[in-house]
């Protein structure tokens, strides 16, 4: 269909959901050690199964705003896990991104090739001037990821979301377009359309 998107990487596919994908997504969405640092989970399969829909939905929104993508190993398919990025409004050029994967993912660099990917895709295609990402304070794992993709600091904020009876802080990354690189992705992105560009004609 017209306005499907993907993001190619060296050895991901970052595709739209579809609704078969429901049961990938939810292995993970019930497993403590992925929503640990989470704002949701553990899902029940409704809230797994309305992700899915948001997901969908979010396509047909004109403009596009919302871009929630599957994270797919190219060599066999598999769903590993969610990638996204969100404009905040069409005329500020700015975003915020994030990503999860299947604990049996992890330490493989992917989460660093699909947020490198996110972000070209962000600056490139949608014409972004900033794209920012919040981690918990203590999730180092992600902290790297967003060092790794050229992210900088701006500092934490402190106590600002209340999660499963504590408060947590976050740190804020964020980069620039003057700040980016394709490093880590092919420097390709096939879509349908550019979402923002052909939404502004
Ligand atoms: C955070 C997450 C996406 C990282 O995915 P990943 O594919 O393992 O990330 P990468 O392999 O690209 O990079 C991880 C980096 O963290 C480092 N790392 C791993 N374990 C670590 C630890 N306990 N403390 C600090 N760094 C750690 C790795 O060494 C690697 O850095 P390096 O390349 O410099 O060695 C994954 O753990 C995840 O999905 N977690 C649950 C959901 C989540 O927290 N999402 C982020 C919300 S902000």
């Amino acid at each position: 269909m017209a306005g499907d998107l993907t993001i190619d990487t060296e050895r991901l596919e970052l595709r739209e959901f579809c609704r078969d994908d429901w049961e990938s997504v939810h292995e993970y969405a019930v497993d403590p050690e992925v929503y640990h640092y989470m704002p949701w989970g553990p899902n029940s399969e409704d809230e797994t199964r309305a992700f899915i829909e948001r997901a969908i939905a979010s396509r047909h929104r004109n403009p596009r705003l919302h871009f929630e993508l599957a994270v797919t190993v190219r060599e066999h398919g598999r769903l590993i896990g969610g990638a996204g990025i969100r404009v905040a409004d069409e005329g500020f050029r700015a975003a915020d991104m994030g990503y999860c994967l299947r604990r049996d993912a992890w330490a493989d660099g992917f989460a660093t090739e699909a947020a490198a990917g996110l972000i070209g895709f962000g600056f490139k295609r949608l014409g972004l001037h900033r794209i920012w990402a919040t981690c918990d304070a203590r999730n180092t794992r992600s902290a790297r990821v967003l060092e790794k993709v050229g992210m900088k600091l701006e500092g934490t904020m402190r106590d600002d979301t209340w999660l499963r009876g504590q408060w947590r802080s976050s740190r804020l990354y964020s980069i620039l377009e003057s700040e980016s690189s394709p490093r880590g992705t092919r420097d390709q992105v096939d879509s349908g359309r550019a979402p923002l560009d052909e939404d502004r004609r």
